[in-house]
């Protein structure tokens, strides 16, 4: 034994010091293994240390008004924090710098009056953010520009007088199907652009209880919209009101009252739509995949990308993975799937000339092989062996020739089938049957219901192919 201290005690204690000042729960809060609870605690400004092993802060119903830069520095694995019922006005630079595993962020029931651009920047894993009743008037443009994992966004009870619908993109936000836009000031509404949007996002905007002024653009979308069924209509049947000539006092619930836009004149329908064509596969682990994009804009020659769970953005020339190949026509090619490759892959085929997007997901699930498939080689192997043996005995050692011992055959390639011209063009084609045609142009109205073929293949879903709305 050497003389002079020990290592273990003072590493003990080094620990000890450092758990001491990293994971102290602060006085008016209770910890959890991993959730901090300082709700209700009189706090008007953030405890100096929070425990960084937190995955959960609550700080709701507080006094907290101002959030500075890196104010969550210290707690990495930071996924819900919330802070609704507290007087928050502005968020500065950098908040939420170094929370990038933030997927819940409350901020309801605060004081905000503009959400700036760089609010949440970097939260690239949000996907669920809350700003309902604040004191929102104005939302800038970029601001969810990156949330790319966005599911609901919450912008109800606010002073919203306009929104950039335009920044919500298929590519951009594949996975967003709640945007609540509810009780707030929009009047007029780029119906342009909202009829853009992806069809998953129109199906789950909510646009009741605004100050909506009466105009035909605007019924023609919401009679689409009704059409379809969408709940957010059905659910708030008498809170769609608009107001005729721009008159509050002269308002009308104009699902109910159709009366007014009889004179409604049909627009035009565009021929190319922005639409996403769900396809689902399932392989087994180690087979290759193919995955091809074939959209609308097929007959151009668009440029491809691919957006997959595992790999993030895949392009012609970001790949450096010999397991994968994008090739000109948009096809994806993965040579031997693995588990980790099942999830969604996004295709956004870009005719830039046109400046026309058309996106394609498929869904692949990539499952473990099955465990009898073993035994099946094992019963055909031994089999085998008995043929040859019985082979041998009765031609005293001929050469087997029997074609029972096989080459092994290459993997097998799974395809998506590719959806034939026909139904591409039922799908993107004005093709109205006679009796809704007849329904439709009794009514005026702008838009022309495309009709599916219900499930053709087991593959397309009406719904999720609809977004061809102009
Ligand atoms: C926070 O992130 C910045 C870069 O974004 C990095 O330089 C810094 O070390 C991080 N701080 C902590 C406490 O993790
Ligand atoms: C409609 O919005 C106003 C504020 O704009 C709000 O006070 C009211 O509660 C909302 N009504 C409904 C039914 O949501
Ligand atoms: C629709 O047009 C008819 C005939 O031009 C007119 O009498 C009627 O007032 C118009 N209705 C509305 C709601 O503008
Ligand atoms: C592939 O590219 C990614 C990002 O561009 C990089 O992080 C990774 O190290 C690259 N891998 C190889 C094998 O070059
Ligand atoms: C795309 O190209 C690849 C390679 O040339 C080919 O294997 C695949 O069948 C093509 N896909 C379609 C849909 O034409
Ligand atoms: C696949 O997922 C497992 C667990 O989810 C992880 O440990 C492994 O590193 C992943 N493999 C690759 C190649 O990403
Ligand atoms: C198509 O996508 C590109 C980016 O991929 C974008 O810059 C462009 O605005 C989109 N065009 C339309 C019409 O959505
Ligand atoms: C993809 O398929 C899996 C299993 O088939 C299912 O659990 C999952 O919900 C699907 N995802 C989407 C986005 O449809």
């Amino acid at each position: 034994m050497t003389s002079g201290l020990h290592p273990g005690p003072v590493l003990v204690l080094l620990w000890a010091l450092l758990r001491g000042s990293d994971e102290t729960c602060p006085s008016m809060c209770l910890c959890t293994s991993d959730t901090v609870s300082c709700a209700s605690s009189g706090l008007s400004k953030l405890p100096r240390s929070l425990p960084s092993s937190a995955m959960a802060l609550d700080l709701s119903f507080n006094h907290l008004s101002w959030l500075t830069h890196g104010s969550f520095n210290g707690m990495p694995r930071l996924e819900a924090l919330r802070m609704s019922h507290n007087q928050v006005a502005t968020l500065g630079q950098g908040v939420f710098q170094n929370t990038s595993s933030l997927r819940h962020l409350d901020l309801s029931s605060n004081k905000l009056h503009v959400v700036e651009q760089h609010y949440f920047k970097g939260l690239w894993r949000l996907e669920e953010l809350l700003l309902f009743n604040n004191k929102i008037t104005q939302v800038e443009g970029d601001t969810l520009n990156g949330l790319s994992s966005l599911k609901k966004v919450y912008f109800s009870l606010n002073q919203i007088t306009d929104f950039p619908f335009f920044s919500i993109r298929e590519h951009r936000h594949p996975f967003l199907t709640m945007l609540d836009l509810s009780s707030n000031r929009l009047t007029t509404l780029p119906w342009e652009d909202v009829k853009s949007l992806p069809g998953m996002v129109q199906k789950g905007l909510f646009l009741h209880n605004n100050s909506l002024v009466c105009e035909c653009s605007m019924y023609s979308v919401f009679w689409h919209w009704e059409r379809r069924g969408y709940d957010s209509l059905s659910d708030f049947m008498d809170d769609h009101t608009c107001m005729i000539h721009g008159d509050a006092r002269s308002s009308i619930r104009f699902l109910r009252h159709s009366r007014f836009f009889q004179n409604c004149s049909v627009e035009k329908t565009v021929a190319m739509p922005m639409t996403v064509l769900l396809s689902s596969v399932v392989v087994t682990e180690g087979e290759r995949v193919s995955l091809d994009c074939q959209t609308s804009l097929s007959n151009a020659t668009p440029s491809f990308t691919w957006l997959s769970p595992s790999q993030g953005y895949i392009t012609p020339t970001s790949i450096n993975d010999t397991l994968i190949s994008l090739f000109a026509n948009g096809t994806l090619e993965i040579s031997a799937a693995k588990v980790n490759d099942s999830g969604l892959y996004v295709c956004t085929a870009v005719d830039l000339k046109r400046m026309l997007n058309a996106t394609r997901e498929v869904n692949v699930t990539v499952a473990q092989p099955p465990p009898e498939s073993f035994n099946t080689g094992y019963t055909t192997l031994l089999g085998c062996a008995v043929s040859l043996v019985l082979i041998l005995m009765y031609l005293y050692l001929t050469p087997c020739q029997c074609g029972c011992c096989k080459q092994p055959q290459p993997p097998p390639v799974v395809r998506i089938p590719t959806n034939d011209s026909s139904t591409f063009t039922s799908i993107f084609s004005p093709s109205v049957d006679h009796e809704e045609r007849t329904k439709f142009q009794d009514r005026h109205v702008a838009f022309m219901e495309p009709v599916l073929e219900e499930e053709q293949n087991g593959f397309l879903k009406a719904s999720e192919a609809q977004s061809v709305m102009q």
